[in-house]
């Protein structure tokens, strides 16, 4: 029985395999099948957590405090989680010459664990940390997280995670790439995101404004659903991006 959600992943393989430039737009819900949870919703860490802890001003004043909330939510399933087939799913585009690039809101390194080469990490990342004093980068993996808070054996400055706390800017060049991507791209596909976090989420609007085609992945309606997406996926980002990409390699398209 050929229904509506048939249909409609028909028409996106369509739109993809037709596109010029396609790019990917990605959040936390993608990544919740490989057990990292994610941030609003159902399950969310903000449900658990106080944000306040990815707040940097409170961040310096109770660095102790802050790093032993960071090491539960962030560091304790790090190293521990593997790739899905959504993002399994993104690196075969890509291999096919079909996507062009992901933007990701994530910080887990999924996308490039799964084979992804063009990944714009919007947010940061948890492979490295920074000194908040020198900016010295240090491999988050050699680390234990047992003494903490940590501080840079350079200049003793407090040292941070390497992603992006509330209000701190984006990182430039990851970002400018980006808007080359929203500039550039034909067809957007949106995977696991609210759409409420700016300046990240403006991103697809941006791409909306010059006539691209909106693909939307997400097991809930966000914030682009009713207003810039062109074709709904409602799914698991395993599920949909399995039958999406099944669509658009089983025509043995390849560009
Ligand atoms: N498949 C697809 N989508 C899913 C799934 C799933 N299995 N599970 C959850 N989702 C969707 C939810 O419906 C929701 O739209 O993923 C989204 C998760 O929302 P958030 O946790 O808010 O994730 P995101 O939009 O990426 O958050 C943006 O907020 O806290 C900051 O910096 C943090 O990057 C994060 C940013």
């Amino acid at each position: 029985m050929f229904d509506i959600l048939d249909s409609k992943i028909h028409k996106a393989g369509e739109i993809i395999k037709k596109a010029r430039h396609v790019t990917a737009f990605t959040g936390a819900g993608i990544s919740v099948e490989s057990g990292v949870p994610p941030f609003r919703g159902e399950g969310g860490i903000w449900e658990k957590y106080d944000p306040q802890v990815l707040d940097l001003s409170y961040f310096h004043k109770n660095p102790g405090k802050s790093w032993i909330t960071i090491r539960e939510i962030f560091y304790n399933f790090f190293g521990k989680i593997e790739p899905n087939d959504a993002h399994i799913g993104l690196a075969k585009l890509e291999e096919a010459g079909i996507l062009k690039a992901i933007i990701t809101q994530n910080i887990d390194g999924l996308h490039a664990r799964a084979g992804s080469k063009i990944v714009h990490e919007l947010h940061g990342t948890l492979e490295t940390l920074v000194c908040t004093k020198c900016g010295k980068k240090i491999k988050s993996r050699n680390l234990t997280f047992k003494a903490l808070p940590l501080y840079c054996d350079v200049c003793q400055g407090l040292i941070k995670p390497d992603f992006i706390f509330f209000g701190e800017a984006l990182p430039t060049a990851t970002h400018q790439k980006s808007q080359e991507e929203a500039e550039n791209a034909d067809v957007f596909i949106l995977i696991g995101t609210t759409g409420k976090v700016m300046p990240a989420a403006l991103l697809p609007h941006q791409a909306k404004s010059n006539n691209c085609k909106i693909i939307e992945i997400n097991t809930e309606p966000s914030d682009f659903t009713n207003s810039i997406t062109d074709i709904f996926l409602k799914g698991k980002a395993t599920e949909m991006t399995n039958r999406l990409v099944e669509k658009i390699v089983e025509d043995g398209w390849q560009k």
